[in-house]
């Protein structure tokens, strides 16, 4: 089967349905919605990877200087662990490297098992605790990866 890594500088109207469906199903009230992902794919990166014709995963980062941020990563629960996140992850980072940045930060949730073994299987490393970064009690931790290094 044909995978695809892509950057979606546009989206057209199914695209944006399509991502706007699997981020609500994958992060409901956290989710990425069609008033922000155009602006994210115009200003910032969005990355999708393609199989066959369905969207089975998506980056998305906007940038600051020279460092990006991971706004979100996800893959669809049914192609999970099969390495297409560590894919999606690899070639973003070798897109932004391509295009001039230095540094890919992200935060997690201490409890995100797979995500957190993802990021430090791909060069990530923890610098600090957001003890309220989504508000009270909503902690965070910050990860950084040094894009000079790869
Ligand atoms: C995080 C996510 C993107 C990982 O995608 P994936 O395609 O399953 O990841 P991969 O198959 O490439 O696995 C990468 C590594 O994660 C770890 N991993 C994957 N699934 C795991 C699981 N169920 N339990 C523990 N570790 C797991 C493994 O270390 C794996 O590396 P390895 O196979 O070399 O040991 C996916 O689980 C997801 O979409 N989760 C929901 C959204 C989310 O939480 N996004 C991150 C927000 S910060």
């Amino acid at each position: 089967m044909a995978l695809k890594f892509t950057r979606l500088k546009e989206l057209d109207q199914k695209n944006l349905l399509k991502l706007e469906n699997l981020e609500k199903i994958i992060f409901k009230k956290a989710a990425l919605n069609r008033y922000h992902l155009p602006v994210i794919a115009r200003y910032g990166y969005l990355f999708a990877l393609f199989l066959e014709d369905n969207i089975v995963g998506e980056a998305s980062f906007i940038r600051q200087e020279k460092n990006v941020f991971l706004v979100g990563l996800w893959i669809v629960a049914e192609r999970r662990g099969k390495g297409l996140g560590s894919l999606l992850m690899s070639e973003s980072i070798a897109y932004l490297k391509k295009s001039g940045f230095e540094t890919v930060e992200l935060t997690v949730e201490k409890d995100n098992t797979s995500a957190i073994k993802l990021y430090e299987k791909i060069g990530f490393r923890k610098t600090e605790d957001l003890p309220s970064f989504y508000g009270p009690s909503q902690s965070r931790l910050l990860f950084r990866a040094n894009l000079l290094e790869y």
